[in-house]
């Protein structure tokens, strides 16, 4: 089976042509294709033979279809999933014009994000996983690299579900330092799993590191308290504290057992007391980060109304910091 692909190769029965290597992970190549059947772009992840091995491969392939239910503007679309006799099996998805959360982290000049940098991006990550949850679908790989942000500032979740069950043979699921301790135990991964996650994604995104990061990372997630965000802060003498109830929220988060933690992601989003965008408003957002099959017209008409709500949004946003400091 080829493994040594390269641009301009058919894949799957002849229909997708490999565009560019986007990067890869734990489970294999990532790859810009063009659908040539209804034409545009994919991307398309390939599963290596290793990782497809009995038990694995089947798991991830049941958990792909189960997240194709998943229609949500916050949440990059799995299409399909591909197995031909005598190629990789691969998963297609949407092609998602941006960069990963991971990647925009590590160019920041400290490595970290002011709180105001990434509010916007944690309630749009809050709507997203509220809709998978509402759906009964729980993401289980919650970290920067899954979340791709595009030029418009549009949150789009990657490999919704993919991470494969963390005791099943040939592939650990999840990514350590933003798993919870359940979950690393092999405990089948339930809403409260996505909950720590999200805790240590923001908890990274604020600091620069994740809450455990060096040293044996599992011991550390099951047994030790996780250092006080405003302690780690004050450690690597980063000034820009974040709102102390933004503080509170990741740390609770964090808590080891899941009843401890916030109830769901929407009790994230109230207790720091973020307006819930609509459908209508993430379509909106997300329409206007596509500029390719919109004519001009379009984009211009968009336009206005976009600056309007975001104008909104900021002032409620204001109102809310000024009501904590304040009120
Ligand atoms: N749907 C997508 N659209 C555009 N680019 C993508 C898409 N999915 C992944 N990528 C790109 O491919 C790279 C590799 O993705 P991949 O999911 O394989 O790795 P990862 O997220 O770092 O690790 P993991 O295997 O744990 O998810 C990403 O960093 C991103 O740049
Ligand atoms: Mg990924």
């Amino acid at each position: 089976m080829n493994e040594n692909r390269s641009r301009g190769e058919l894949v799957g029965n002849r229909r997708f042509r490999l565009e560019e290597r986007l990067g890869e992970g734990g489970f294999g190549e990532v790859w810009r294709a063009t659908d040539t059947l209804v034409s545009g772009d994919v991307a398309l992840k390939f599963v290596r033979a290793d990782k497809a091995g009995e038990g694995a491969g089947a798991a991830l392939w049941k958990e792909a279809n189960q997240s194709r239910k998943l229609t949500h503007p916050g949440i990059a679309r799995i299409y399909d999933v591909c197995e031909f006799a005598d190629e990789a099996g691969f998963i297609v998805m949407e092609f998602v014009d941006g960069e990963p959360l991971s990647v925009k982290r590590a160019k920041q000049p400290h490595g970290n994000f002011a709180w105001e940098e990434i509010e916007a991006l944690v309630v749009q990550l809050c709507d997203a996983l509220e809709y998978a949850h509402g759906k009964g679908v729980v993401h289980r790989d919650i970290k920067p690299a899954n979340m791709m942000v595009t030029g418009a500032g549009v949150l789009k979740l990657t490999d919704f579900g993919l991470a494969a069950p963390h005791d099943s043979e040939g592939a650990r699921g999840g990514s350590p330092p933003y798993m919870s301790p359940q979950q690393l135990r092999g405990m089948r991964p339930t809403m409260p799993d996505d909950v720590y996650s999200v805790g240590a994604v923001i908890y990274e995104l604020l600091c620069g590191k994740p809450p455990f990061y060096r040293g044996d990372i599992d011991h550390q997630i099951r047994h030790q308290m996780p250092e006080p965000l405003a302690e780690r802060m004050a450690d690597l003498e980063m000034k820009e504290q974040p709102p102390p109830a933004v503080a509170a929220i990741v740390m609770a988060c964090l808590a080891k057992e899941p009843d401890r933690r916030p109830a769901g992601v929407a009790a994230i989003r109230e207790w720091l007391n973020l307006p819930q965008r609509t459908a209508e408003e993430m379509a909106e957002a997300e329409a206007a980060s596509r500029p390719e099959p919109m004519n001009e017209g379009v984009l211009a008409g968009k336009k206005p109304a976009f600056i309007v709500v975001g104008s909104i949004l900021g002032l409620l946003v204001l109102l809310a910091v000024g009501y904590f400091l304040f009120g």
